[in-house]
């Protein structure tokens, strides 16, 4: 398949414009359609060879819904969806198209594709797969093909638990009451990096963090090791005082980390 036509749905903003400046340099025709475009969803479905979903997570299935039935079999159905199991569940259910799903696993501001990894999910077909696998590769990213369910249950520990915990230690540093001059002003470089983390989830977008979180098919075995995890640390204190907590910690870091790591800092 050589420079297909490549509808993009949310194609205006973010990782939608992100592929479209991919396919674009790759010398693919991109249309983009976004809510206030001339060109509508259904208009790019009937005109193009590949059609991809990149609209927020919340609309991602009623546009699936909406755009599949006008996909004939000839055509390429893709996602660029944080979550796999729902949208290519979806894209199979609503089309007859070939499907892909695919999750770049990094934000829309890329500088250097090198060591930048993305999952893709196998759904119908072949062509379209290849196709997308190989422009990927040859633009310098690294692909994994991964199913639906093992895509989530990996998410749910490197977006889910992430995010919540980044969100717990907001809502925890937020109700200390210590003012935010302080903070700044007091900060540890250690604690300083993980505030700029928290500050992407509490300023930038926080209803995709939500999103990510809640639509998680194995969330609530995320929040219940995490909890747990808490629990074990506060019972480890009360117990056996530093000597326990430092026993906790050493007791889960083998299965944590394949090397050795550096030496520790506030
Ligand atoms: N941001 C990330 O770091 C990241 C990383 C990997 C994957 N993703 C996934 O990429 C997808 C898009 O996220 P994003 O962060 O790129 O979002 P975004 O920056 O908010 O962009 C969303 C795009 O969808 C359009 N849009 C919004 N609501 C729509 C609707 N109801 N119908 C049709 N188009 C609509 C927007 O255009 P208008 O505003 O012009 O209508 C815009 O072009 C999500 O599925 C997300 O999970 C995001």
């Amino acid at each position: 398949m050589n420079a297909p036509k490549v509808g993009i749905i949310g194609g205006t903003n973010g990782m939608g414009r992100w592929l479209a400046d991919l396919l674009a340099e790759a010398g693919c025709d991109v249309q983009v359609t976004g809510r206030k475009t001339e060109m509508t969803a259904a208009a790019a479905a009937a005109i193009c060879k590949v059609v991809v979903v990149s609209v927020p997570i919340a609309a991602t299935a009623e546009v699936i819904r909406e755009v599949g039935p006008l996909l004939g079999p000839e055509q390429i159905f893709m996602d660029l969806t944080s979550l796999k199991k729902e949208p290519v569940e979806l894209m199979l259910r609503h089309s007859r198209a070939e499907v892909v799903g695919c999750h770049p696993l990094f934000g829309p501001a890329v500088a250097d594709p090198a060591g930048l990894n993305i999952v893709l999910c196998a759904g119908r077909g072949t062509a379209g797969f290849v196709w997308i696998k190989t422009l990927f590769e040859k633009a310098g990213y690294s692909v994994w093909e991964r199913s639906p369910e093992e895509h989530d249950r990996l998410m749910a520990v490197i977006q889910g638990l992430n995010h919540l915990n980044t969100i717990a230690l907001g809502l925890a540093v937020s109700a200390s009451g210590i003012a935010p001059e302080d903070i700044a002003r007091f900060a540890t470089p250690v604690f300083k990096a993980k505030m700029e983390l928290a500050g992407k989830v509490f300023g930038n977008n926080p209803g995709l963090y939500a999103e990510i979180i809640a639509r998680n098919p194995d969330i609530e075995d995320m929040l219940k090791l995490y909890t747990q995890a808490v629990k074990n640390v506060g019972e480890a204190l009360a117990e056996g005082g530093s000597d326990a907590l430092r026993g906790l910690i050493e007791s889960a870091a083998p299965a944590l980390f394949t090397g050795r790591h550096g030496k520790g800092g506030a």
